[in-house]
């Protein structure tokens, strides 16, 4: 009976090692170095180690992670299911056509200065065997996670490259209207206003050089170096200057020396259909990394199925933690937030000690 009894308890140990064997099996990679959960992943290993090294300088949250992250928007939000049902090619979201169709689509006004990054990517695209499609996405990921304080983005391979170009105005414009930008993220893949202002958190670690080319290298908060919540507050402050010539078409004032304000996030943060959302962001570290992870999974696989896609996010690197706490510039008080949600007060915030904050430029490198 004793004997019985221990026969099945090897058994059913014998049973729970092996489900456990297949919930966590990993294959070896050919590199003899890391491990992957499909052995399609495998190849991305030493891709991320070569744009770490030589596109990013080494693992640095500067102008390239910002301009790859731009990238990843650009190529996948050229796509347009209205435009399709009037019988034209409405592009394929997140085929890599930006690249692909370099001359067509960096002509599109909406994508200017993007070709910079394009002919940047383009050696690395040329030396792995990526598409081009999955390459912009992944380079995106992989760029913010150097970024501190961001989420750890997801990945995914597989999707096919482009045979066609997106067609033009699928990029919204800083000057269009709520209206238009709203039902446009709508149109591209359903996306909510909520979930466009998710997508928005992207600013923060982001730099105009073209909306006034006087002043390149202007960022959008104080702080383009960190994932933090910055630009959710220092939108919401009341506009008093130009950084530069003023005058541009899709700017408007913003509240801090060397900081520009595009007229787009400046009615994002202020129209009702959106202005609590945008207010939920400040000093919420958790909801602004789960918020932004989540629309950029969405938004990355635009035009595809995703089950159709392999994901590989394990080999995104864990970004350093948050370096900053949710202040109000030095100069600035909660009076000059102009409150726009009519339900929620603005939350209280610290002002940072020392004379008026003035933002430096993000150094080209
Ligand atoms: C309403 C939608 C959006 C508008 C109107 C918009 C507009 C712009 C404009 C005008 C610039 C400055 C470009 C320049 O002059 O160099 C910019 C920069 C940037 N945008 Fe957006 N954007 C939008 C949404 C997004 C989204 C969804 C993402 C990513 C998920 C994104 C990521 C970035 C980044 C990272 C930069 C900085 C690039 C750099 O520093 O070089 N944007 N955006």
């Amino acid at each position: 009976m004793a004997l019985k009894a221990l026969a099945s308890l090897v058994s059913i140990l014998a049973a729970l090692q092996a489900a456990n064997g297949a919930l966590t099996r990993r294959v070896a990679c050919p590199d003899g170095v890391n491990t992957a959960t499909n052995a399609a992943c495998c190849a991305l290993f030493a891709v991320r180690d070569d744009i770490q090294q030589n596109l990013f300088d080494g693992g640095e949250c500067g102008e390239e992670v910002h301009e790859s992250l731009r990238l990843t928007f650009h190529d996948a939000i050229g796509i347009s299911p209205s435009i399709a049902s009037r019988g034209q090619f409405g592009g394929g979201g997140a085929d890599g056509s930006i690249a692909i169709f370099e001359d067509i689509e960096t002509n599109f006004h909406a994508n200017l200065g993007v070709d910079e990054i394009i002919d940047e990517q383009r050696p690395f695209i040329q030396r792995h065997n990526l598409t081009t499609a999955d390459f912009i996405q992944f380079a995106g990921a992989i760029g913010v996670s150097n970024c501190p304080g961001a989420p750890q983005l997801d990945v995914f391979i597989g999707r096919p490259d482009a045979t066609q170009p997106a067609p033009d105005k699928t990029v919204p414009e800083p000057f269009d209207t709520v209206d238009s930008i709203l039902a446009r993220f709508s149109d591209a893949g359903g996306f909510t206003a909520a979930e466009v202002v998710a997508l928005l958190a992207s600013h923060t670690i982001a730099a105009a050089d073209h909306v006034d080319p006087t002043i390149p290298g202007t960022p959008f908060d104080s702080t383009p170096e960190l994932f933090d919540t910055q630009f959710f507050i220092e939108t919401q402050l009341r506009g008093t200057l130009f950084p530069g010539t003023g005058g541009n078409q899709g700017e408007v004032e913003s509240p801090l020396k060397g900081e520009i304000r595009l007229q787009s996030d400046s009615e994002l943060a202020r129209d009702s259909r959106t202005a609590c959302e945008w207010q939920s962001f400040v000093n919420n570290q958790a909801k602004l990394q789960s918020a932004f992870k989540a629309a950029f999974r969405k938004m990355t696989v635009l035009g595809h199925d995703v089950n159709s896609l392999i994901e590989c996010s394990e080999v995104v690197p864990t970004p350093p933690p948050p370096a900053s706490n949710a202040h109000l510039p030095a100069g600035l008080t909660h009076n000059d937030i102009e409150q726009a949600c009519a339900t929620t007060p603005f939350p209280t915030l610290p002002t940072d000690p020392g004379p008026a904050t003035s933002v430096a430029p993000v150094p080209p490198s």
